[in-house]
């Protein structure tokens, strides 16, 4: 069985969320981490999320099979006529002493060709999740829904990130705060970072 040490998953409600942000702020927390990317796809159309993380936070990655077409992972393999087994998700992640991994889309997307989730491959790894969420209406269902999928497989949320929390918050981001802490605590609140608008800067980190 591939063993991950100590470490998180990072989910979110849906592709965009912020989910490669939140991934490099933890390892900016925790530089001893390695950042995993069991598959990327859409490498035809930006940089993948390893080297976004690498640039932002400076630490190790690695990456599984990577695909051009930004499609669900599943679907991007078999249109490229490739097999993608659970085997090779996990690849990634062996012999790694702190791991942060960040999924593709949310929970329950096929990252494998043989159906597997980022929830298996955190059952197998025995990793748990923290999950990136939306400010605005919507985001109640869609948190709720990630964190009873991930519950219902005996998967553990550590907590709940909002991300482009705006400066000037409505009623319904205000309200949504209280909502969403009462699935699973909510870690922080993340603003507008202008800092992410490309090109991404080159940040001076000491040499590893
Ligand atoms: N707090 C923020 N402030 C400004 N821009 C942000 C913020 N969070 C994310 N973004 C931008 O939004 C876009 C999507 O964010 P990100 O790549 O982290 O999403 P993701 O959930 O990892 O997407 P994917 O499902 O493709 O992996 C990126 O261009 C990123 O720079
Ligand atoms: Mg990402």
């Amino acid at each position: 069985m591939t063993r991950a040490g100590d470490g998180l998953l990072v989910t979110g409600t849906d592709t965009g969320v912020g989910k490669t942000v939140v991934a490099a702020l933890l390892c900016r927390a925790r530089p001893e981490a390695t950042y995993v990317k069991p598959v990327q796809t859409g490498l035809a159309e930006g940089p993948a999320d390893a080297e976004v993380v690498a640039r932002l936070a400076g630490v190790a990655t690695r990456q599984g099979p990577g695909f051009d077409e930004a499609l669900a992972p599943a679907v991007a393999a078999a249109r490229a006529g490739r097999v993608v087994r659970r085997a090779a998700l996990l690849q990634p992640f062996g012999g790694l002493d702190v791991v942060v991994g960040e999924g593709a889309g949310g929970l329950l997307v096929e990252l494998g060709t043989d159906g597997t989730t980022l929830a298996d491959l955190a059952a197998d790894l025995n990793l748990a999740l923290v999950v990136v969420a939306r400010p605005g209406l919507g985001t109640l269902n869609h948190t709720r829904l990630t964190c009873e999928a991930a519950w219902a497989r005996g998967l553990r949320v550590t907590g709940i990130v909002v991300n482009r929390y705006p400066e000037h918050p409505g009623v319904v981001e205000r309200t949504n705060l209280d909502g969403l802490a009462a699935f699973a605590p909510l870690l922080t609140v993340i603003p507008e970072l202008p800092i992410l608008k490309p090109p991404l800067p080159e940040l001076p980190w000491p040499a590893r």
